[in-house]
């Protein structure tokens, strides 16, 4: 089994400052607490519990100092405690916290959707849809398309992850945990191996495969939708091949269904520009965007086609809190920051940085597999000898970073990469003091 030889020592240079051994005893104390409360069911990545962040550091209840490259799962993407995000919720809470749009609109949630819509890719007319969760907004895109198209089938495709509510489970690509127990599952779903393998792709191949899915194992006179991460999240950071998006894109407008993006975890500058789909090309129907958006704050979105948007009948879409003023002023002020161009720059020139640490990786250790993502949206493999996958030691890994105070998140469909997710905003001397620990962690891997 895959392990490190050495157990943690405290760290006191640079940015990480380790007054305890990580977990400290109040974070260990804490999680005691927390088995007896708590449900069982919400996993934790890291047995930390944290105090405070900014930027790119987390502070912990023992007082250590980590760096964060997980932006609590790809959310925090203009950094933690942003200070413009901070002072519009705090203005906002003291104006307005809660009115529901369902009830006595505000002006807010109408400029967020003008704003959204002018960003999402595309010239056409489009409308917006505020929600709450990233599963909320997947789930208001199916219903979106069903309604406007009259018709019931759904197709996703192989290691996606779409979110934990009935139907987002079931576009989910993995069984444990996500569907484990909760049977019975959705109906008219169908799922398509995803376009992209290792060292490029034949799209021509990649679509024949889809068609195998959309006009033989379902007819697409059946299909309401294609829903697709322009680059896959949990499943293992996968960017889709452009050619085959763009066949996706013609086959869908030639039969009437609707393409749903989800750049949930890809979009918000996760990948060197605000929406991912602008990289490869695509526009699609609709696209469903959350995480990011918020800045911190939980708020979701549906942007898409105006006569698509407005299928549903009034009152057929909505929620008590979907884009709650606070969550919404947080939105705002994350598009003020995407707005100074100097933002996306810096973010570009982060992937490249960290593309070139991950290649020097996997050239000085055989345990390092495929390196894959699109811009700072990267993960890389750990693989055994024989290029299997090696969850055991991504596993690994991840513990030995957070012991040495690194947060850092694993992912794909076989548990095997480690993916890299930090605030946008982190600085040079961090992001090489976090992959000096990852790097020295490989070497001690067995
Ligand atoms: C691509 C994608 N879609 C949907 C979701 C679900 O979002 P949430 O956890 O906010 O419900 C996620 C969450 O990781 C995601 O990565």
């Amino acid at each position: 089994m895959a392990g490190t030889k050495t157990k943690s020592a405290p760290a006191a240079s640079g940015a990480i400052r380790l007054k305890t051994a990580v977990p400290g005893p109040k974070s260990l104390a804490l999680m005691a607490r927390r088995k007896a409360a708590v449900a069982r069911g919400p996993f934790h990545a890291t047995p930390v519990f944290v105090k405070s962040a900014h930027g790119a550091l987390l502070t912990d209840v023992d007082g250590n100092v980590l760096i964060d490259l997980a932006a609590g799962i790809g959310v925090v993407n203009t950094g933690h405690t942003a200070e413009a995000v901070v002072a519009a919720v705090r203005a906002q809470a003291g104006e307005l916290i809660h009115a529901s749009f369902n009830t006595t609109p505000y002006e807010s949630y109408v400029t967020l959707a003008e704003r959204l819509n002018a960003a999402a890719p595309g010239t056409h007319a489009k409308k917006t849809f505020l929600a709450n969760s990233g599963a909320e907004a997947v789930e208001n895109a199916v219903k979106i398309a069903r309604a406007h198209t009259g018709r019931a089938g759904i197709l996703c495709f192989e290691h996606a992850f779409h979110g934990r509510t009935y139907m987002a489970m079931t576009l989910t690509g993995k069984a444990k945990p996500y569907k484990y127990g909760f049977a019975p599952l959705c109906s008219d779903v169908y799922r398509a191996p995803y376009p992209y393998a290792p060292g490029g792709l034949d799209a021509q191949a990649a679509f024949k495969k889809f068609l195998d899915v959309a006009a033989v194992q379902t007819m697409p006179s059946q299909l309401a939708a294609v829903i697709i991460e322009p680059v896959v999240g949990e499943g293992g950071f996968l960017p889709a091949d452009k050619a085959f998006l763009a066949l996706l894109r013609q086959w869908c407008t030639a039969n009437g269904v609707v393409l749903i993006a989800d750049e949930i975890q890809c979009g918000f500058g996760r990948t060197g520009t605000l929406f991912a789909s602008e990289q490869l090309g695509l526009v699609p129907d609709l696209l469903t965007t959350a995480k990011g958006l918020g800045g911190g704050m939980p708020v979701s979105a549906v942007v898409g086609r105006a006569e698509m948007m407005d299928a549903p009948v009034e009152g057929g879409i909505g929620g008590t809190f979907g884009g709650n003023p606070v969550a919404v002023a947080a939105a705002l002020a994350v598009l003020d920051l995407f707005a100074d161009p100097k933002f996306l720059k810096r973010v570009k020139e982060l992937g490249a940085s960290m593309r070139r640490s991950l290649e020097g990786f996997k050239k000085a250790s055989a345990k390092v597999g495929d390196v894959r993502g699109l811009g700072p949206m990267l993960a890389f493999e750990l693989v055994k000898a024989g290029g299997e996958p090696d969850a055991d030691a991504a596993k690994a890994l991840a513990k030995y970073a957070c012991e040495h105070g690194v947060v850092v998140l694993t992912a794909g469909s076989y548990g095997n990469c480690l993916r890299l997710l930090p605030p946008l905003v982190i600085t040079d001397a961090e992001l090489a003091e976090a992959l000096g620990v990852l790097e020295a962690g490989l070497k001690e891997l067995r």
